[in-house]
């Protein structure tokens, strides 16, 4: 952005602003795959409770998609920030004053304790250093076949449903969950997929939404009942993994080396330090909550984007047989995958489950010239980021080959796995297994859209498709 374009918006002028500034858009009409309907006006703090409630998303203003900065009050002083260089500041070069936020901390730490997602300072550096080498691309490269055996179980699955309307979202659900699982805990014995399943999903369910409310400020009082509820059902899962711990360090594991394995031989490069029991299954339970449900809607996201561009659907379809034939994919063929690889690429642009993240500034400082406060909450919108007119070209648009050439001309434009020191740690992991199993599904069947089914966007802690994804599903 230039230096022009860089100018602070009250969000009382965002309409005005709107129509006097927004760019001329080149394209001829053209339908755009489903988006979330952004505020064009000012909420006021009623308004924003209750489109909090349904869609957090919906408190974007609109003009975030053109302003590069944003702020407010809403119980407390907020901004958002859109502009690459301020966000290159917030998750890098300035990445000690701006934590995690206090909201992240109180959604997640019931369920994942203090572990590498919410950790801060020493306590994150030391986990961080000892779970990085798990995730080294031999070692992920090394899962891969865990990949595929979900990839053709979804295959077979899916396959009995032809001829109707599949919910690809459950599909993926259970692809993804079967991989995280496999490789967290993968001797299986005592660890009860199903249930560990459900907790997770009622504690995400039942708490992020009603929390997600603290983001802007709801009052203290407002109540929380997911906490409370899922506690129980949390405990037990804790118990369940804690044994699971217990067995592998007496009896180990004959079979392939999974995550767990890798963790309890790793050791902190500098210290020497190594995990504790308790230490090991929150950060076991982290790589399964921030793990399967980003990578389920990423794959059931690009299903439908296949579905709703039948033409890029063909063409990733003649890409994948011919590299695959009738078999499933392995690691091996993903390099062989560009346009499956792009596709995943532009499904993270339009739909970054992780589509909103926040911070809590610790002292003052400045974004795009705006001065910040300590205590005030910096709120990245990489949803707007992704569809921002200044930063990209028919933002709207479904258009897997705009990362033919290259990556986004700016870096910080793109943050579907954040940035800096903190970015996604599973990254690598979860786009082989986003290639596996699309190219895997797409070689061997045709999804269409089913009228009057199309998925909402609505985000609940990741942007899910409310209503699922029904597609209709024909043998290719
Ligand atoms: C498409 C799938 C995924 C997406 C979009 C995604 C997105 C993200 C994002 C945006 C962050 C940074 C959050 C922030 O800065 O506030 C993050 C962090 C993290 N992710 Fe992922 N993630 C995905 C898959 C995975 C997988 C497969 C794993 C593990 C197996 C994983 C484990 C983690 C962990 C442990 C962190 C915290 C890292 C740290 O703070 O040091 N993620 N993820």
């Amino acid at each position: 952005m230039t230096e022009a374009q860089i100018r602070l918006y009250p969000v009382q002028q965002a309409e005005k602003i709107m129509t006097e500034q927004r760019p001329i858009t080149r394209e001829t009409p053209q339908a755009e795959p489903v988006k979330v309907p952004l505020a064009t006006r000012p909420l006021g703090v009623f308004g924003s409770l209750s489109a909090g409630r349904r869609n957090i998303l919906e408190l974007i203003p609109e003009i975030a998609t053109h302003a590069p900065i944003l702020s407010g009050r809403t119980g407390k002083r907020w901004h958002m920030v859109m502009e690459p260089e301020a966000l290159r500041h917030i998750l890098r070069d300035n990445v000690t004053n701006y934590p995690k936020s206090v909201v992240t901390k109180l959604i997640l730490e019931p369920a994942i304790g203090d572990s590498l997602f919410v950790a801060e300072g020493q306590d994150w550096l030391w986990q961080r250093r000892t779970a990085a080498p798990v995730f080294s691309h031999r070692n992920v490269a090394a899962l891969a076949p865990v990949m595929t055996a979900a990839a053709e179980r979804a295959a077979s699955r899916i396959a009995k449903g032809a001829g109707r309307a599949v919910n690809c979202y459950d599909e993926m659900v259970t692809a993804t969950f079967e991989v995280i699982s496999d490789v967290t805990f993968s001797d299986g014995e005592g660890f009860d997929r199903a249930s560990v399943h459900r907790a997770i999903e009622d504690y995400m369910a039942q708490t992020a939404r009603v929390s997600l409310l603290d983001i802007i400020g709801a009052p203290a009082w407002v109540p929380r009942p997911g906490r409370l509820l899922s506690g129980a059902a949390m405990r037990q899962m804790k118990r369940v993994a804690d044994g699971s711990i217990q067995r592998r360090r007496s009896e180990g594991n004959p079979g392939v080396p999974d995550l767990l394995d890798l963790l309890l031989a790793g050791e902190d490069p500098k210290t020497g330090r190594k995990m504790t029991t308790p230490e090991l299954r929150d950060n076991l339970l982290t790589f399964i909550v921030a793990g399967h449900e980003t990578t389920a809607l990423t794959l059931s996201w690009a299903l439908y984007l296949c579905a709703f561009a039948p033409e890029v659907q063909s063409a990733a379809r003649a890409e994948a047989q011919a590299v695959l034939g009738d078999r499933a994919a392995t690691a091996g063929d993903v390099a062989a995958l560009p346009l499956i690889r792009r596709i995943v690429d532009e499904t993270l642009r339009l739909y970054p489950p992780a589509a909103f993240l926040s911070r809590t500034a610790q002292a003052a400082d400045r974004l795009c010239g705006r001065e910040v406060q300590p205590g005030d909450t910096v709120i990245l919108p990489i949803y707007a980021l992704h569809r921002h007119h200044v930063l990209w070209d028919r933002p709207d648009s479904f258009d897997p080959d705009r990362f033919l050439d290259s990556r986004p001309a700016d870096r910080y434009a793109y943050l579907p796995f954040g940035d800096g020191p903190r970015i996604c740690i599973g990254a690598n992991f979860a786009l082989q297994e986003a290639v596996i199993i699309l190219a895997t599904l797409l070689a061997r069947f045709r999804f269409d859209l089913v009228p009057g089914k199309l998925p909402q966007p609505v985000m609940i802690l990741t942007l899910r498709p409310q209503g699922g994804v029904w597609l209709g599903v024909t043998p290719a």
